[in-house]
C-alpha cells in the first residue's frame, strides 16, 4: 500500500465470530488500504478488543451513526441482523457486502464470486450497487471451477456431494465437536446429531420437496451465478467432524467432449484453482491442505466410464477463507478506487 493511495474505513458485522475474524486477517494478508476498522458484534462482545495492525478497536453494537463512517461494510453476522442492517447501512452510504442468505436470491441484489462474474457488482453507470451478496461457501468453491468448464464444455449436469467442515456452523458448530472429543455431551446436539465420529446428511432445515435449504442454495445461487436457469444442479450436503475445508466430489456431465489431460491442464491454469492430481504419489487435496488457503484445490480428476461426456472430481477450500471471508475481501478489492 502507498502512502498516496486512498483509505477506507471497513465497518465488520460479526467481528468476533470465525467469519469476522477471518476478515480482518485476510484484509490484513492482501494489503487492503484499510484506514479504520469499525468493529461490530452484539451486545454480549461491546467493548471487546479487536487487533488490526498493531492498533486497537473497540468492538460496538450496529447503528446507523457507525455505518455513516463506513465506506464497505462486511457482514457475517446471520441472516437476521443482515435483514436488520443492511439498508440501513447501504442508506448511510456504505456498500455492504453480505454474507448470510437473506438477500443471495433477491434479483436485484448482485451473488458475486469475483473469478466468475465480477461485473455483477456494478450498475450501468459503473456504481456498485448498494448491497452485494457474498454465495454460500459450499456453492462458491463449486462454481469457481465450473466456470471455466461451463466456457469450455459447456456443463449440462452437476452431481454433487459434500463433506463439509463443522467450522461452517460458526463458534457453536467448531466447539461442538471440540466438547464432544472431550467426552462433554450435550443435552442438544448443535449439528442435530453427534457429529464426532460421524456424518450427519442434514444441514440447514429440511423443505417440503425432501431436499435441504444448503442443498437447494447450491442449486438456485449456482444458477444466478453462472447466469444460467437450464443449469442441473443435484446435491446431497453431509456435515463431517473435520476442520480446515470443505470437500465435494462433482460428477460433471458435458454437452461437448473432452480430454482429460487438457482439462486437468485448463484448471491447472485457472486463476484462484491448484490442482493437485497424482494418484501414484497419493497426491490429491484435503480439508486440511485447504486451511488457511485462499485457493480452490481441485484432484481426483478421471473420465467417468459408465456415462458420456462426464468428469468426475474431488475439490476442497476453506469456507472460512475463499467460502466467506477472502471471497468478500475480493468483491472489496474490486471497489478500491471506486469509491
Ligand atoms: N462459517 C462459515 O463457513 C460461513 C461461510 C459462509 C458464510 N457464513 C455466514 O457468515 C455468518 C457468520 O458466520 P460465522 O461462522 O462467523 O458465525 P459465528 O462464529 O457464530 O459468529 C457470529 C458473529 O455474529 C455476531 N452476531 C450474532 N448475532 C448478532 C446480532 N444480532 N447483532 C450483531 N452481531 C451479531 C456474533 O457476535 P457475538 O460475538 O457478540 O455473539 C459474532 O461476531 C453467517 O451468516 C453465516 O451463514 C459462514
Amino acid at each position: 500500500m502507498s502512502s498516496t493511495e486512498k483509505t477506507y474505513s471497513i465497518a465488520i458485522l460479526g467481528a468476533t465470530g470465525l467469519v469476522g475474524r477471518t476478515m480482518l486477517q485476510v484484509l490484513d494478508e492482501r494489503d487492503f488500504p484499510v484506514r479504520e476498522i469499525l468493529p461490530l458484534a452484539s451486545e454480549r462482545s461491546r467493548g471487546r478488543e479487536i487487533v488490526f495492525r498493531g492498533k486497537s478497536f473497540r468492538t460496538d453494537v450496529p447503528s446507523a451513526e457507525v455505518f455513516s463512517r463506513a465506506d464497505i461494510a462486511l457482514f457475517s453476522a446471520g441472516a437476521t441482523a443482515s435483514r436488520t442492517w443492511a439498508s440501513v447501512a447501504a442508506e448511510a452510504g456504505a456498500v455492504v457486502i453480505d454474507n448470510s442468505s437473506a438477500f443471495r436470491m433477491e434479483p436485484d441484489v448482485p451473488l458475486v464470486v469475483p473469478e466468475v462474474n465480477p461485473e455483477a457488482i456494478f450498475d450501468a453507470h459503473g456504481k456498485p450497487k448498494g448491497i452485494i451478496a457474498n454465495p454460500n461457501c459450499s456453492t462458491i468453491q463449486m462454481v469457481v471451477v465450473l466456470k471455466p468448464l461451463h466456457d469450455r464444455y459447456r456443463v449440462r449436469r452437476v452431481v454433487v456431494s459434500t463433506y463439509q467442515s463443522v467450522t461452517g456452523k460458526g463458534k457453536q458448530g467448531r466447539d461442538a465437536l471440540e466438547d464432544e472429543l472431550a467426552g462433554k455431551m450435550p443435552e442438544s446436539f448443535v449439528h442435530g446429531h453427534q457429529i464426532a465420529f460421524n456424518a450427519v446428511p442434514h444441514i440447514d432445515v429440511f423443505l417440503d420437496n425432501g431436499y435441504t435449504k444448503e442443498e437447494m442454495k447450491m442449486v438456485n445461487e449456482t444458477r444466478k451465478i453462472m447466469c444460467d436457469e437450464s443449469l442441473s444442479v443435484s446435491p446431497t450436503t453431509v456435515r463431517i467432524p473435520v476442520y480446515g475445508g470443505h470437500g465435494e466430489s462433482l460428477n460433471i456431465e458435458f454437452e461437448d467432449d473432452f480430454d482429460v489431460d487438457e482439462l486437468r491442464e485448463m484448471l491447472a491454469g485457472t486463476p484462484g484453482i491448484i490442482v493437485q492430481d497424482d494418484p501414484s504419489s497419493s497426491l490429491y487435496p484435503m480439508p486440511l491442505t485447504s486451511y488457511e488457503k485462499d485457493e480452490v484445490f481441485v484432484g481426483r480428476i478421471r473420465r467417468d466410464f459408465w456415462q458420456p461426456k462426464t468428469v468426475n472430481l474431488w475439490i476442497v477450500a476453506d469456507n472460512l477463507r475463499k467460502g466467506a471471508a477472502t471471497n468478500a475481501v475480493q468483491i472489496a478489492e474490486k471497489l478500491v478506487g471506486k469509491l
